[in-house]
């Protein structure tokens, strides 16, 4: 398969493109490098730097490539930043989304999986979530994710678009070669990293008065090389004559099981060796108490099984990446 990734120098779609070329697909990378890192792009793969947003270069790359499908991850993620400036997200993720769309509409590239997110979701009203939860988000972020995923629907009717949309839930890990290395770093796991590794301050656990076990928040944490397996079945599902992907496809990933701050505190401890210096602040805004997937269908129809379901594989990695690149990427 001819794959045109967009985002696939950051962090989940880089280690996408490498899982693809392993399978032995043809890859061609689509990164404006806003947040993307170059370095993270592996030898003898294209890239080209324009944001997927550009339809008229979107365009021109689909055709020239002969682009079978399309792999979008790219996207602006930062939760806070969503609230603060909406403009930002609507603009990317959406106007910029819809230009994608249109080039792949007009190339006749019939065929996408999107990077979705647990988000969509909001606040549960039950968990673990199915993927027929309400979609209630309450941050500019996850509403700019559904809103995506219902023109990929819309798309789909009336076009003929195949979709899957996988919505993740919390991304940790690392492989040999590809990390996390975002400024700013927002995310818990490369955040403890960063304190046990004695730079800065000290974590800062957001609250320990959430209605949970321990105080601190639930997360369903999965591998991101599984994520990038589940992406390489989801890109398999679209094809012309797949039934699968008749109706627009939406899955959960996750591992189905949740861990609060406190037991990744305890996880990354006992992965580096000594105590993680941290604080106890108040609570993040908009962070739910619980959020667990029902991971199932990713299982029953893409045939999806993480692979590397631990907390200890995940930090460890994640840990190693770290020691391997401890300024990270050198863009
Ligand atoms: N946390 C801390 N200290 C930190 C960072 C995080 O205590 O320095 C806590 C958070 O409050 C939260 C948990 O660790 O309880 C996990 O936080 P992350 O920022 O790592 O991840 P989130 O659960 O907030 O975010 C994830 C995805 C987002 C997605 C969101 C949906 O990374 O893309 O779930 O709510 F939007």
């Amino acid at each position: 398969m001819r794959v045109l990734v967009s985002g696939g120098a950051g962090y989940v779609g880089a280690v996408s493109v490498d899982a693809l070329v392993a399978a032995g697909h043809d890859v061609v990378v689509l990164d404006d490098l806003s947040t993307g890192h170059w370095a993270a792009v592996p030898d003898g793969v294209r890239l080209e730097t324009a944001s997927f947003g550009d339809e008229a270069a979107v365009g021109d790359i689909l055709a020239l490539a002969r682009i079978d499908a399309i792999l979008h991850c790219g996207a602006r993620s930062l939760v806070g930043e969503s609230v603060r400036d909406p403009s930002l997200y609507y603009r990317s993720n959406v106007v910029g989304g819809i230009a994608l769309l249109e080039a792949a509409r007009k190339a006749g590239v019939g065929r996408i999986v999107f990077s979705s997110t647990a988000a969509v979701y909001g606040i549960p009203d039950s968990t673990p979530i199915d993927e027929d939860a309400r979609l209630r988000p309450i941050n500019t972020y996850g509403e700019s994710k559904r809103t995506f995923e219902a023109a990929m629907a819309a798309y789909g009717s009336a076009y003929g678009l195949r979709s899957v949309s996988l919505r993740y839930f919390n991304v940790a890990g690392a492989t040999e070669w590809l990390g996390e290395d975002h400024d700013p770093e927002t995310h818990l796991i490369p955040n403890i990293l960063r304190a046990a590794a004695g730079e800065g301050e000290p974590l800062t656990l957001f609250g320990e008065d959430y209605p949970t076990p321990d105080g601190t928040c639930i997360r369903d944490y999965i591998h991101v090389a599984d994520l990038a397996d589940a992406h390489l079945l989801a890109l398999e599902a679209t094809a012309p004559d797949d039934d699968r992907t008749a109706e627009p496809l939406v899955c959960n990933l996750g591992n189905g099981g949740g861990f609060s701050v406190r037991q990744v505190l305890e996880a990354a401890a006992s992965v580096v060796g000594r105590p993680i210096p941290h604080t106890v602040g108040p609570r993040r805004a908009g962070d739910p108490p619980i959020l667990v997937a029902a991971a199932a269908r990713a299982g029953s129809v893409l045939g999806w099984r993480p692979q590397r379901p631990t907390l200890e594989e995940m930090i460890g990695s994640a840990w190693e990446w770290r020691q391997r690149h401890p300024t990270g990427y050198p863009d």
